[in-house]
């Protein structure tokens, strides 16, 4: 048992899907995995590992930014020996082509966070998605015809922000969306030598104004998460 996941050795697979919400969380293993166990319920951060395809996988929600997701990612990686995390969240569209129900699949995140200016002294790294797993999960989603991007997104510490210009300055600069946690999941496991990858769907655009309500944003999130998973048991 780590500090913030309740759950023994041996109980958590070293596949784990990430999503914010931790109801999305105990939904995908109840819609997707047989014999789904719950291992945690620490802070009502849920986890759970079941079997896809005869292949061991968790799920475990991280909440909402980079200061929550690098506690569960941490833990995950350093004492459960997870050697493949996916984020499977939701973003908000940055480009007038990055519509509502889109996927996005990140092949690397810059971010307003100080942690890892923090972590590298002021020295800037480059978030980096896993070349493979990014590689598998875009030619799945090829194959589903889904439409996708491939890019670039910014993870951001403020939902609601000061200086929206700066957000647009890096549209300017092609990046594809914004979401709040996949710089620090993409940082640490580089630290532990594991795969990254983080897939969002487009549930607002900060071009149109359009945002999906809550109810409405299961469909595109059904087949991002379907494509994760034939991705991660393949
Ligand atoms: N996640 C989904 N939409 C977002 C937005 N507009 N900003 C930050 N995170 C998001």
């Amino acid at each position: 048992m780590s500090l913030h996941i309740g759950a023994a050795s041996g109980d958590i697979s070293d596949i784990v899907l990430l999503p914010g919400d931790p109801l999305r969380a105990e939904w995908i293993a109840t819609t997707y995995l047989e014999n789904p166990v719950r291992y945690s319920a620490i802070r009502n951060m849920l986890g759970f590992t079941g079997s896809y395809r005869g292949r061991r996988v968790s799920v475990q929600g991280t909440g909402m930014g980079q200061p929550s997701l690098a506690i569960y990612a941490h833990e995950l990686l350093a004492e459960f020996g997870v050697r493949t995390v996916v984020r499977v969240g939701s973003c908000g569209g940055m480009q007038e082509y990055t519509r509502i129900h889109d996927l996005i699949v990140a092949t690397s995140a810059s971010t307003d966070s100080a942690m890892n200016l923090l972590r590298f002294e002021g020295l800037d790294f480059a978030p980096t998605a896993d070349f493979a797993l990014l590689r598998s999960f875009v030619d799945a989603a090829e194959s589903a015809g889904l439409r996708h991007h491939v890019g670039q997104i910014f993870s951001t510490d403020s939902f609601y922000l000061d200086r929206p210009e700066l957000r647009d300055r890096l549209a300017g600069y092609g990046v594809l969306a914004v979401e709040m946690e996949t710089a620090a999941l993409y940082t640490l496991a580089a630290k532990f030598g594991a795969r990254a990858l983080s897939v969002n769907t487009v549930s607002d655009s900060l071009v149109s104004g359009e945002e999906l309500p809550p109810e409405d944003r299961e469909h595109g999130f059904t087949q991002m998460v379907q494509l994760t998973l034939d991705t991660v048991a393949a």
